[in-house]
């Protein structure tokens, strides 16, 4: 992942719990680098790395950490560099959640090694839709649900999420049942 992701959690776990517990994450979790760079790729394992280290640190599972990230990554880290793009998106959870793959597309010329998620939503009413969601990645369901959550809390529409068991389709990606509050 590009630096700036690896950046963000930096940012999450310092500006909740302070520097020396982040300095004690990276040693947990065998990263030995002063600082990333946000336009620098780098390994995922990196990243798997950090979680990991923080759900130690932290006592909490991993995926509370990746949800806990995905809504601290909408709500500051996208929210403040990419304010704009994010407007330009949209103006709802379902109006972005419809934008987002153009969205990636849009930042690739910013990143351009980034391995963007693939998204599409089927709106069922006004307040409900099935999300699919594909990633080259495993394991990263529980920050899309934090990014939702966080598009959520963006528009003051609290969101209800919830992964959907997966079809015997033979298709690759995973489904989630998203409810707005009415
Ligand atoms: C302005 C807002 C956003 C920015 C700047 C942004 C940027 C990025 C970047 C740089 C990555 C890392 C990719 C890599 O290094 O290979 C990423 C990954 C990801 N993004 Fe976004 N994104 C934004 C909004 C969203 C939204 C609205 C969603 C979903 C609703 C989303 C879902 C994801 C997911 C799930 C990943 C993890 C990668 C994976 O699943 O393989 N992002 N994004």
């Amino acid at each position: 992942m590009y630096g700036i992701v690896n950046k963000a959690m930096e940012d999450m776990v310092t500006n909740l719990r302070g520097r020396a517990t982040w300095e004690a994450v990276k040693r947990l979790a065998g990263v030995d680098l002063d600082s990333f760079m946000d336009m620098q790729p780098y390994d995922d394992a990196v990243t798997d790395r950090l979680v990991d280290a923080a759900a130690r640190l932290f006592s909490l599972e991993v995926d509370e950490v990746l949800e806990a990230f995905g809504e601290y990554w909408m709500l500051y880290t996208a929210e403040k560099g990419f304010g704009d793009i994010l407007g330009a998106a949209g103006t709802d959870v379902f109006e972005v959640l419809r934008n987002v793959d153009a969205m990636h597309g849009r930042l690739a010329l910013t990143f351009p090694d980034m391995r963007m998620p693939y998204m599409s939503i089927d709106r069922i009413d006004a307040h409900s839709a099935t999300l699919h969601y594909r990633s080259d990645r495993t394991g990263l369901a529980p920050m899309l649900v934090g990014i939702v959550k966080g598009l959520g809390a963006r528009f003051g529409t609290p969101v209800m999420i919830e992964q959907l068991p997966r079809l015997d389709d033979g298709l690759p990606g995973e489904r989630f049942a998203i409810t707005l509050a009415p």
